[in-house]
């Protein structure tokens, strides 16, 4: 029987940390469902069509070092909005969902759309201004010239087109258990999440 662990939140509260280490330490998949919506919004800024890029989607799109610019972010917020893109990258979600080992997929949408009968439910928040100055700090260190207000910009802007869209818009499901890491160390955060995930599997049985 297939252990679906659904990790939902705005951009950089931390949900890629915790769910790398979920995987890690449960030995379960890890899909970051970021990046399809990444990989189709490049393919859209070099030209191609929105509901074309994401049914031609193919794994090895998913590898690209250029889907973690904030210009391809920006991008993959657009089309996120656009209900045929969605569609388009239903099914391969639902069934990474079911691997055999266990799954953690992290998203906007997993609890609530594509996996509501996940074993577990998690949403990880922070305040905007801690995930601008995550996201910041990341940015510098990779050399990029950003600076903090306008990573605050984008991060305030995506939030209100990830929570504002009609369809799938980012919130939390109703029993998913809710994780705020502004003031949490990346440790305590992680260890909070695998707490939740110990539970629910021992409720399984
Ligand atoms: O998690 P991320 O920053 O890589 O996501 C990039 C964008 O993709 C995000 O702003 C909204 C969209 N997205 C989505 O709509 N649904 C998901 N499950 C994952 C991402």
């Amino acid at each position: 029987m297939s252990f679906t662990v659904a990790v939902d939140g705005p951009a950089a509260a931390g949900k890629g940390t915790i769910s790398k280490a979920l995987a890690t330490h449960f030995g379960f998949a890890l899909l970051d469902t970021g990046l399809l919506y990444r990989a189709v919004g490049a393919q859209v800024l070099l030209g191609a069509d929105p509901q074309y890029a994401a049914r031609a989607l193919v794994p090895e799109d998913l590898e690209s070092e250029t889907l973690r610019t904030p210009a391809v972010a920006q991008a993959a917020s657009e089309i996120a909005v656009i209900p045929t893109v969605r569609a388009a990258l239903v099914e391969f979600q639902r069934a990474f969902a079911k691997r055999a080992e266990g799954a953690v997929l992290d998203g906007r949408d997993i609890g609530t759309v594509i996996c509501p009968d996940a074993a577990v439910k998690l949403f990880i928040t922070a305040t905007a201004e801690v995930r601008a100055q995550r996201r910041f700090a990341e940015l510098s260190a990779k050399g990029m010239d950003d600076t903090y207000d306008s990573v605050l910009e984008d991060v305030r802007s995506r939030d209100a087109r990830d929570m504002g869209r009609a369809d799938a818009p980012l919130r939390a499901a109703d029993d998913a258990v809710e994780i705020d890491t502004s003031t949490m160390s990346i440790a305590d955060a992680v260890a909070a999440a695998i707490a939740v995930v110990e539970a629910g599997i021992a409720s399984r049985g």
